[in-house]
């Protein structure tokens, strides 16, 4: 067996407001090794952004087990936490989340600057180009296509060259097209270089061309597929 990069035992969020507690996660047990590229898939309110926030650990449990890269965060104080959400995991979200007044370049090396307090040129653009978008490196937000800013966040998300990539419904605000082509660039990293990628999605198609797909309904896990190697697609 491969090392793991996620260990979940017993996981549980509860959120509550004055009126009501809603249970999120109903204490899923999982394994995610390192290297694999797994969907979470489930419909609105199963609790697939609540898993990546406590895998991000951008929130803590309610109670249960975690381990992240052989770390138990909730054993982290903030500072601790914050340096492993920066060098380790890389984030991807539906609404890209790019900075709008700096160009495609300047938001790669944000990353960079916080984790390390440099500027790195050639690493930045070196990530632009993995990403398919060394043409467009001093444009604007505002002067990118959909596909192209979440390709942006992509690079950004690998600035300090994570183990582990997030990607919370990546696709929901792009075309089929370009839906396609951010999942064959994850495909690509994956194979090349072996980073574990942990996606929410909805969309069936996309999901089923991953190599694991974990089905979440109402904060448990119903079905764990394990699909055929995807080589070749
Ligand atoms: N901050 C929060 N406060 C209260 N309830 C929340 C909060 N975040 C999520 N929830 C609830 O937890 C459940 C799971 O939400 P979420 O993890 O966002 O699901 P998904 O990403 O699969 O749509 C939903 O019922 C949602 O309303
Ligand atoms: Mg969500």
């Amino acid at each position: 067996m491969r090392e793991l990069a996620v260990k979940v035992s017993k996981l549980k969020k509860e959120y509550s407001s004055a009126s009501q507690k809603i249970i999120a996660l109903k204490e899923i047990d999982l394994k995610i090794e390192k290297g694999e590229f797994v969907t979470i898939m489930g419909p609105s309110g199963a609790g697939k952004t609540t898993f990546l926030n406590l895998v991000g650990c951008l929130d803590r449990p309610t109670s249960g087990k975690l381990d992240i890269l052989g770390c138990d965060p909730t054993e982290f104080n903030e500072e601790k936490l914050s340096r492993i959400r920066v060098e380790e995991i890389g984030f991807i979200f539906e609404d890209f989340f790019l900075i709008s007044f700096l160009n495609a370049l300047e938001n790669v090396q944000l990353p960079l600057i916080f984790a390390r307090n440099y500027i790195n040129n050639d690493r930045s653009r070196d990530l632009l180009k993995r990403v398919g978008l060394d043409h467009r490196l001093t444009h604007f937000p505002n002067e990118l296509s959909g596909g192209e800013l979440q390709r942006v966040a992509v690079a950004r998300a690998l600035a300090n060259n994570p183990e582990i990539l997030l990607a919370d419904e990546p696709t929901g605000n792009l075309d089929t097209k370009n839906a396609q082509g951010l999942f064959s660039l994850f495909r690509n990293l994956n194979r090349e270089e072996g980073l574990t990628i942990v996606v929410a999605t909805h969309n069936i198609k996309l999901g089923y061309s991953t190599d694991r797909v974990i089905h979440l309904n109402d904060g448990k896990i119903e079905k764990d597929e394990r699909l055929g190697k995807q080589d070749g697609r």
